[in-house]
């Protein structure tokens, strides 16, 4: 398909069911990912700020945003997308990497019993939820290489019973999948090559020959982590050639700062857990 043949293409929101967590406790106090300084000052009242503006703009779009409490001493529990993976209402919760965000995972799972979700897992290997397990339709692309477990994916299939595509990243700055691909639509997606090994990059141009393919520039101001509702694409603001893409192709870019989130390694997709 040429970029002439996709301009004239209407598309299409669906409403979405986020679950989000305010930055009530957010900071940068220990360093997991290279973007994160302890040294380097965190604006938390900025911080809340933005994420209420990330918030805000969710629900005049007309999604639905669910809230989770934040608890003291996890400054990372702001990114709701490494909480859980949700899918046709069965939950895989998460395991971390890192000491420092353990407690996350069964914070996010008592969130789930709580409202109602019966089809709960914990599971079995380390996983870090939607920031390394994307949803394209009804498949399911899966991170490795830096926090994911590759034999979480083999749960993940087993769990969901759809297909789980693993994908390995290389590049530290993007240690989760969520860092260095979003999906757009039920079958087109936008990633950075370069964070993912030779064969994976193989696998991707196989499964999505007409990805929007993003340069060093706008990877290095996250914007791949993004969230698209089938129509609007929200991404940090900085990403000026991803948003021209994005028009081209008929989607409806919407910047957003989120720079103080930044300073963690987060940005809109990693604040947003989708409950599907
Ligand atoms: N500081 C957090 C970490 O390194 C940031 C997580 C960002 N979340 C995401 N879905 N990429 O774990």
């Amino acid at each position: 398909m040429s970029v002439a043949d996709v301009t004239t293409v209407t598309r299409t929101a669906t409403p979405r069911r986020f679950l989000m967590c305010p930055p009530r406790h957010f900071d940068v106090t220990y360093s997991i990912n290279p973007w994160m300084n302890p040294a380097k000052p965190v604006d938390t009242s900025l911080a809340f700020a933005q994420w209420t503006e990330l918030k805000n703009l969710y629900e005049s779009l007309g999604h639905t945003v669910e809230v989770i409490e934040p608890l003291p001493g996890l400054p990372d529990m702001v990114f709701a997308a490494n909480g859980a993976t949700v899918v046709n209402g069965r939950v895989l919760g998460a395991r971390f990497r890192h000491v420092e965000r353990t407690a996350e995972g069964p914070a996010y799972l008592a969130w789930f019993t709580e409202h109602g979700y019966t089809d709960v897992l914990w599971p079995e290997h380390i996983n870090e939820g939607e920031g390394d397990y994307l949803v394209v339709g009804r498949k399911v692309l899966a991170g490795t290489g830096f926090r994911t477990d590759p034999r979480s994916h083999a749960e993940a299939q087993e769990y969901f019973g759809l297909p789980v595509i693993g994908l390995t990243l290389v590049n530290p700055e993007f240690y989760h999948l969520d860092t260095a691909l979003a999906v757009l639509s039920e079958n087109e997606i936008m990633y950075y090559p370069d964070a993912f090994t030779p064969g994976s990059q193989e696998v991707l141009r196989e499964l999505f020959p007409d990805a929007i393919l993003a340069t060093a520039e706008d990877a290095a101001v996250f914007g791949l982590n993004a969230l698209s509702d089938g129509r609007h694409v929200l991404l940090p603001d900085a990403a000026v050639q991803l948003k021209t893409r994005l028009r081209e192709r008929g989607f409806e870019p919407i910047g957003v700062d989120l720079t103080e989130l930044l300073k963690a390694g987060g940005s809109v997709k990693c604040c947003t857990l989708e409950l599907r």
